[in-house]
C-alpha cells in the first residue's frame, strides 16, 4: 500500500498482486455474495449484496411476517427498528446514541432537516448550496425556500467564506461531490457556518461507510445519508437523517406523521412531537428492506472505517497513476482532486465518448458509470475490490480506448440510467 501515486512506484500488475498479499481488508470480500466475473465499480451507486442479507430477509418473511404477523411489531420488535439502525448508522458517522434514524428516501430527510434547520434561523433569509450538487440537493433547497419564503444562492463549497452573512440561516452540503469525488472539509466548513450564527446540513450519501464521517466532534447540525451506496442496504435501502442531540428539543420537523407522535397509540387528534429522536419519524417503515439494511451493516462490525479509507486512498491513487501515466494519450483527465484530503473514494475521469466508453467497459465485465457531460466514474469499496481487481480493471479500459469499438453507433441508443 502507498506504494501509488505520492510513493511513485511502479503501477504494473505485480504491484497490485503484492499490495493484495498484505491487505488488512482482504478476508471482508467473504462477506459479500458477488459474481466472480465481475469487477465492480459501482459501489458508490448501489452496494453489493452482503451475504447476510438473504437469510435475514428470509428469516423475516417466513417467520416473522408469515407466522408470527402483526405480534412482530412486538415480538421481534418492529417498532424499534428505525431508532436501532439509526444508531448503527451513527457509529459510522460518528454519532452517539440517540441522535440518527432511519426511514424514507434521502429527499424526504433533507427536506426535513432544511426546514426544521431553517426554522431555527428565524429572520434569515437565505439558504446556501452547491451549484454543482446532487440534483435532489437543489431542487429542496428550491422547494424550501419557496415555502419558507427564503432564497436560495448556489456556489462552490470553496467560495463560501464570501458569501457568508448574518443573513444566512442554512448552508447545505454535500461533503463528497457526487460528480467529481472532491471531498469537502466538514470540520472547517462547520466551524465557518456557525461563526456565521447559521446551522449546517450535511448529505453524506457519498461519505458514510467510505470514509470516517464525525458529526459530533465536528459539531454538526443536521446530516442525511441514503443507505444503498457504500452502506449496501440494497435497491431503495431507507435514508436517514441525524439531529444532534443538543437541537433535539428545538427541531421543528415539517412532516408530522404518527410515528413521530409522543404516544402514537394514544392515536390522539393534535401532534405532539417524541422529546427525543423519535420525533424524526414520519410514517409506518419499510420493514422488509430496513431489516435487510439492518443485516447488510453488521459487515461494518467486523471492519473499521480507518483501515477502510487507507485502502480507498490507495485503490484510487492505483487508478489515479494508471490514468496519468497509461490514458492521458487517449484525452482521458483525472477530475478528482489529488490530494488525499479533498477526495473520495471514487475517481471521474473525463474523457470524450464517455457513455459509449463507459458502456464498452460494462460489456467486458467492468461496471461503472457514466455521469454527464463527460464523466466515467469508477467507485472503490475497500471491503471487496482487490489491488489485482482494480489494476485489471483499468487494464481493460486501456483496451477499450485503443481498440475504438465503442465509436461505432453500438451505444447510439441510451439506457435509461447511465
Ligand atoms: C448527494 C446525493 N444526495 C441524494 C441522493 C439521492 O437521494 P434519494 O435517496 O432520495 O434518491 C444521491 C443519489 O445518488 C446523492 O448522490
Amino acid at each position: 500500500v502507498g506504494a501509488y501515486g505520492s510513493g511513485g512506484l511502479a503501477c504494473s500488475a505485480e504491484a497490485a498482486r503484492a499490495a493484495d498479499e498484505h491487505d488488512e481488508l482482504a478476508s471482508a470480500r467473504q462477506l459479500f455474495a458477488l459474481p466472480d466475473t465481475m469487477i465492480y465499480l459501482d459501489g458508490n451507486s448501489l452496494g453489493a449484496l452482503p451475504v447476510q442479507v438473504g437469510p435475514a430477509v428470509t428469516d423475516l418473511v417466513d417467520r416473522q411476517w408469515g407466522q408470527q404477523l402483526i405480534t412482530s411489531w412486538n415480538v421481534n420488535d418492529w417498532w424499534r427498528l428505525p431508532a436501532r439502525v439509526g444508531d448503527r448508522i451513527g457509529r459510522l458517522i460518528g454519532a452517539a446514541a440517540g441522535q440518527v434514524m432511519c426511514g424514507d428516501s434521502t429527499s424526504v430527510q433533507l427536506f426535513q432537516a432544511l426546514v426544521a434547520a431553517c426554522r431555527m434561523r428565524p429572520g434569515r433569509g437565505t439558504i446556501l448550496t452547491d451549484a454543482d450538487g446532487f440534483p435532489t440537493d437543489q431542487y429542496l433547497a428550491d422547494a424550501v425556500a419557496e415555502l419558507l419564503e427564503l432564497k436560495v444562492v448556489r456556489l462552490h463549497p470553496g467560495e463560501l467564506a464570501a458569501h457568508l452573512s448574518d443573513d444566512v440561516a442554512v448552508v447545505s452540503l454535500s461533503q463528497v461531490d457526487y460528480r467529481t469525488g472532491e471531498l469537502f472539509d466538514a470540520a472547517a466548513i462547520t466551524e465557518a457556518v456557525h461563526a456565521a450564527g447559521a446551522l449546517m446540513v450535511w448529505d453524506l450519501c457519498h461519505s458514510a461507510g467510505a470514509l470516517p464521517v464525525e458529526l459530533d466532534a465536528i459539531q454538526a447540525d443536521f446530516a442525511v445519508g441514503c443507505s444503498y451506496k457504500y452502506l449496501n442496504g440494497g435497491p431503495g435501502a431507507p435514508g436517514y437523517i441525524y439531529i444532534a442531540a443538543r437541537h433535539l428539543d428545538a427541531a421543528v420537523l415539517p412532516l408530522t406523521g404518527w410515528h413521530g407522535h409522543r404516544s402514537p397509540f394514544q392515536l390522539s387528534q393534535r401532534y405532539s412531537p417524541a422529546p427525543s429522536i423519535e420525533r424524526a419519524r414520519i410514517g409506518t417503515p419499510p420493514v422488509l428492506s430496513m431489516a435487510a439494511l439492518d443485516a447488510a451493516l453488521t459487515v461494518f462490525d467486523q471492519v473499521s472505517l480507518a483501515a477502510i479509507r487507507r485502502k480507498s486512498l490507495a485503490l484510487t491513487d492505483l487508478v489515479i497513476e494508471f490514468a496519468r501515466t497509461r490514458l492521458a494519450g487517449f484525452g482521458v483527465e483525472v477530475a478528482t482532486p489529488l490530494p488525499h484530503d479533498r477526495r473520495g473514494s471514487q475517481v471521474s475521469l473525463r474523457m470524450p465518448a464517455a457513455y459509449e466508453v463507459c458502456q464498452e467497459l460494462i460489456a467486458r465485465g467492468v461496471i461503472g458509470d457514466f455521469r454527464e457531460p463527460d464523466l466515467l466514474r469508477l467507485g472503490f469499496t475497500p471491503l471487496y475490490l482487490s489491488y489485482a481487481d482494480v489494476y485489471e480493471a483499468m487494464d481493460r479500459l486501456a483496451e477499450v480506448l485503443a481498440d475504438g469499438s465503442y465509436a461505432d453507433g453500438r451505444y447510439a441508443n441510451r439506457t435509461v440510467v447511465t
